[in-house]
């Protein structure tokens, strides 16, 4: 005997999370392994946010604030705006699942880009929605004219990835204004940045800023990847009023912990040391570029925390690939998992954990 659920969650796909390391480490008869699959930081949390963590779990016996008031007045504050342009989620993954549920309906679509982060399909099937997704252009980065000439009547959602997991390749801000500025004023866009630290162009932040008077736009930001928190599920989105409230009225009333405000609070009075940790991420990044440049191996330049790469041209399958570099104890994904059969993607980790990676790639990749 089974419940009667749903007819829409036959339709919800699965999000697969990467092999865990206990799971790598047992099934291979290994003492140890790097992993490098799931875009997280090296660096653990500041230690001034260990601080308030420890100080703040003597009082979890109390619910958190259930509007994460300091929290939202202090990214307000960042990023010049009113407090009820601020929206704060338990990961900024909560906040693209409310995005679905406050606002596609059976009847209605959802534009989003594919290959592209795997949580967008789940939001049509999860509300009986239409899912329109539209292929990346030839660079790897999204399609937006093709994205906007997708936009009629029924369309509720249209979300752009920037840069785009698993591309990490980056649309400018100018690209996604001419966007904005085709599609109808009244149409939802999100611009999920979860990668955004690790930008290095000269307009990084820039739709962050139309976000303040756009009255359609909400731009995600999250505190999992530079922020080394994931561990605890924080993220926020900025944009107009009207999203805001869509967002507030599908939200359960104590959506974020007490211990993961505290923390991305504290992470916040620390930009320095914050951008210390992105320079080195985004050093290591190209060394790591380079020596897949050396390697011969294929690979999208990237704007993001990891690298896409494809087997080198001499026959070498991604499945055998990862297979092989899994029995050497590192951990990357597999495309095939993220829309992207044929290809690999690689974290970029801490320094001796990229170089295990390499040194592991070069002795199963022929030169
Ligand atoms: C493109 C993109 N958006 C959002 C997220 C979700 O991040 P979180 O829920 O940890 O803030 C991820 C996580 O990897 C991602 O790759």
């Amino acid at each position: 005997m089974t419940i009667r659920t749903s007819n829409r969650i036959a339709g919800i796909p699965h999000y697969e999370p990467g092999l865990t390391m206990a799971e790598v480490m047992a099934a291979y008869s290994l003492d140890s392994v790097v992993k490098l699959a799931s875009n997280e930081s090296p660096f653990p949390p500041l230690p001034e946010v260990e601080a308030v963590i420890a100080n703040a779990s003597a009082h979890l016996n109390r619910y958190p604030d259930g509007a994460a008031r300091d929290l939202r007045a202090a990214i307000a504050d960042r990023h010049a705006v009113d407090v009820d342009q601020v929206a704060v989620g338990n990961g900024s993954c909560e906040l693209i699942v409310h995005a679905g549920e406050a606002l596609l309906e059976p009847g209605t679509t959802i534009i989003y880009a594919e290959p592209s982060f795997a949580m967008y399909p789940h939001l049509a099937a999860a509300a009986g929605a239409d899912a329109l997704a539209v292929p990346l252009a030839a660079d790897g980065g999204h399609d937006l004219p093709a994205m906007a000439a997708a936009v009629d009547e029924r369309t509720r959602l249209a979300i752009i990835c920037n840069p785009n997991n698993p591309t990490g390749v980056y649309r400018s801000a100018d690209q996604i204004e001419a966007f904005l500025d085709a599609v109808p004023d009244d149409l939802a866009v999100l611009v999920d940045e979860a990668y955004y630290d690790f930008v290095d162009e000269p307009d990084r932040g820039r739709v962050s800023v139309l976000a303040r008077t756009r009255p359609n736009l909400l731009v995600t930001r999250t505190f999992s990847k530079a922020y080394g928190l994931c561990g605890l599920r924080i993220g926020y989105g900025v944009g107009s009023q009207s999203w805001v409230r869509a967002l507030d009225a599908v939200r359960q009333p104590f959506n974020t912990n007490e211990l993961a405000q505290v923390a991305a609070l504290e992470s916040l009075r620390h930009p320095a040391a914050i951008q210390q940790r992105v320079d080195e991420a985004i050093a290591e990044r190209c060394r790591v570029a380079d020596a897949l440049t050396k390697l011969a191996v294929p690979f999208t330049p990237s704007h993001g925390n990891f690298i896409l790469m494809e087997p080198p041209g001499n026959g070498m399958d991604a499945d055998a690939l990862h297979e092989d570099l899994l029995r050497r104890g590192i951990i990357v994904r597999n495309g095939s998992a993220l829309g992207c059969p044929g290809t690999l993607r690689v974290t970029i980790g801490a320094p001796a954990e990229n170089d295990a990676f390499l040194s592991a790639l070069g002795a199963v990749v022929p030169v």
